[in-house]
């Protein structure tokens, strides 16, 4: 959720407000727009055709991924596909049964719901969701104590999309009701790249290959990171270079931006160099990183660690997260002896 009071942040992969504008610019309609992720159109490419055949919706579809890599924009995209109209909502918006209802109950034909943050769902609701999704029809209880009684209310066919970035935190019985379940990876470099490029032309300004591959090599593998950077790019180069984004300009840009060359923030080198120099690499809980940098460990976890996790950074150990011997060398310490048992 954008906050309006909280500094921005480079990083942070949730979407800011002014973002929401560009995000509508650059967000991918199609599925062969959507970039990378080969195997996930693939699938959803043969799914959509055979439904399509057959006059069915879609079977339900669970999205799971790390901030920025692009569940909102597929779920989007899947609906247009199907040449169905699409409502949103999320797991923290639903408080009472009854809301859930009542948009289960408007549904048309064939239409998608898309609901953000599903793990959030609270458990009552969660059950009014287990007939919907496999019988299309709606349990409403009529009455109370022992004179209540059960009707059940036909629903249209409906295809119900999913995203979290949770995955073990989504109940087993939900899980199992979706048709396919999707795991959005970390990008590969050369798809970052296409993204910055498709955008830039979109955008309307023009870039050289360096700088292309230098915006992309510090995105964290993620495609909102890639379109934040290149924006901050385009607008010193507006200020600075007539708008022809070109190495020193990108270089500056990312220089003013604290970003490093694996992308890196402040944040992220606070978060290991305390861990180096506090507790000696680690093992460290989770709890204790968090109150030494003042950061909530929520953010930790799915802003900071899981691209640390990625670059092999920070290990994950039953005991707490280590820094490793590349986070050492990066941040320029020396890499700790290993103490043998001999
Ligand atoms: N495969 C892709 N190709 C091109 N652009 C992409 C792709 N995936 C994501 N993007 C871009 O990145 C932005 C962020 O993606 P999106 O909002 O879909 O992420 P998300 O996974 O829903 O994140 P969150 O968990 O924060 O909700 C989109 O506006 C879109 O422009
Ligand atoms: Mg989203």
């Amino acid at each position: 959720m954008p906050d309006e009071n909280k500094p921005e942040r480079l990083i942070e992969p949730a979407a800011t407000t002014d973002e929401v504008v560009l995000d509508i610019t650059l967000r991918p309609q199609h599925l062969a727009d959507f970039v990378g992720q080969e195997q996930i159109k693939q699938n959803l490419n043969i799914s959509i055709q055979a439904a399509k055949k057959r006059a069915e919706p879609l079977e339900h579809v669970l999205l799971y991924g790390n901030p920025g890599l692009g569940k909102t924009t597929l779920a989007h995209i899947l609906a247009r596909e199907m040449d169905a109209s699409i409502k949103v909502t999320s797991g923290p918006a639903l408080e009472k049964v009854g809301d859930l209802a009542a948009i289960l109950s408007n549904l048309q034909e064939g239409e998608v719901l898309f609901i953000d943050e599903i793990h959030r769902l609270n458990k009552t609701i969660e059950e009014v969701l287990y007939p919907a999704l496999e019988d299309y029809s709606l349990d409403i209880i009529l009455g109370k104590g022992p004179a209540a009684r059960t009707i059940r209310m036909p629903l249209n066919r409906f295809t119900l999309i999913g995203a979290t970035t949770k995955l073990s935190l989504l109940s087993g019985p939900l899980r199992d009701r979706f048709g396919h379940t999707f795991h959005l990876n970390f990008y590969e470099q050369v798809d970052i790249e296409k993204i910055v490029n498709r955008n830039a032309a979109i955008l309307s300004v023009s870039i050289d290959p360096e700088s292309t591959a230098l915006i992309s090599s510090r995105a964290r593998r993620t495609p909102r990171i890639a379109n934040r950077l290149l924006k901050r790019v385009r607008d010193l180069a507006e200020v600075e270079a007539n708008g022809q984004i070109t190495k020193p300009v990108t270089g500056r840009a990312l220089g003013m931006l604290g970003i490093d060359e694996f992308g890196l923030d402040d944040i992220d080198r606070r978060l290991l160099t305390t861990m180096i120099e506090k507790f000696q690499g680690g093992p460290v809980g989770l709890n204790t990183i968090a109150a030494a940098i003042a950061e909530e460990m929520e953010t930790i976890e799915t802003i900071y660690e899981p691209f640390l996790l990625q670059i092999g950074f920070l290990e994950r150990t039953p005991r707490g997260r280590k820094a490793t011997n590349a986070a050492y060398q990066h941040l320029g310490f020396d890499v700790p002896k290993v103490q043998t048992l001999l």
